[in-house]
């Protein structure tokens, strides 16, 4: 099973095309010839790429702005893709952010912000591409998970809860796909050098040895490649970040939570009275 080629009128959807991940996927989907429709809420970033991936590879190119945590938003894309008369045959759900506190001293509206966008819009965009999909017999669709979502994080507890939402979503649907013609596959990197950092400011990543970090440009190569060959899941980045993130899907609660909490003890702390 691979990614489907580029048909007439078909495009790859590319969820947080402005930046990082979202950014180098898009431009890997349209070195291999595909129709790239990008969205993200910085018009302006997006318009950008537009034109240096049609000159580059000379393919169509459709800028959408959306915020995806908003429904209203995510109805109003759909419309336009079908305005526009556009076929989503690969669909990456890319588009996020994190938070990185404890749960009582943290925001509940951004909270629910932060899983309006990282569950509701993966589900509300699969639910509308895959069935097509599957009645076409091809397709491909790619969410990012995360290594967050092996273990419960705590000070990060909502982020890598909806990241292992994204994870069994993507391998339970993998499975039902079987024999369709189409393909799920969850990317779940480990630390990688994006805006995220800036955005989400996530304080246990600066303490990450440098062996198991890696840019956007690698992880897009491997997740394309993993889609590409149908896999389930892919770990990118390269043997030491398989070897330090991989064993924590398998390991119990009552071992991970107190490694977890040494490690994400800034995160814990971060708002409390002199910390
Ligand atoms: N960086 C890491 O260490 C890491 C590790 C594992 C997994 N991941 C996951 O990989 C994905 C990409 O992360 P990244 O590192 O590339 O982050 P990034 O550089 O901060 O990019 C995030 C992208 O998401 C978009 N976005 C954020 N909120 C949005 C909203 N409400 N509506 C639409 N688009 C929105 C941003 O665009 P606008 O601001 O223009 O809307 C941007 O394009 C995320 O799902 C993240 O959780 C990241």
């Amino acid at each position: 099973m691979a990614l489907p080629l580029p048909a007439p009128n078909s495009t790859a959807l590319v969820t947080g095309a402005s930046a990082g991940i979202g950014r180098e996927l898009a431009r890997g989907l349209a070195a291999r010839g595909h129709a790239v429709t990008l969205v993200a809420r910085r018009a302006e970033r997006l318009e950008q790429l537009a034109s240096e991936l049609a000159d580059r590879h000379g393919v169509r190119t459709d800028v959408l702005p959306a915020d995806l945590s908003d429904a209203a938003e995510r109805d109003r894309l759909a419309a336009e893709l079908e305005r526009r008369g556009l076929t989503v045959e690969v669909l990456v759900n890319n588009a996020g952010f994190g938070i990185y506190r404890a749960f009582a001293r943290s925001e509940r509206e951004r909270e629910l912000q932060q899983v309006r966008l990282l569950v509701e819009a993966v589900v509300d965009l699969d639910g509308r591409y895959v069935p097509g999909m599957v009645e076409r017999g091809r397709g491909a669709v790619l969410n990012l998970a995360s290594t967050a979502g092996f273990q419960p994080l705590p000070g990060n507890g909502t982020y890598s809860a909806s990241k292992s939402f994204v994870l069994y979503h993507t391998e339970a649907l993998h499975e039902e796909l079987k024999g369709t013609g189409v393909t799920a596959t969850a990317v779940c990197p480990g630390p990688v050098e994006t805006e995220f950092q800036e955005v989400s400011e996530p304080l246990f990543m600066a303490r990450m040895p440098k062996l198991v970090r890696c840019g956007p440009e690698q992880v897009a190569q491997e997740a394309l490649r993993a889609a590409d060959s149908g896999r389930r899941t892919v770990i990118p980045g390269g043997r030491a970040v398989r070897a330090f993130f991989g064993p924590n899907r398998i390991a119990p609660a009552r071992l991970a939570l107190p490694v977890a909490r040494r490690v994400m003890s800034r995160e814990i702390r971060r708002g409390e009275p002199g910390a």
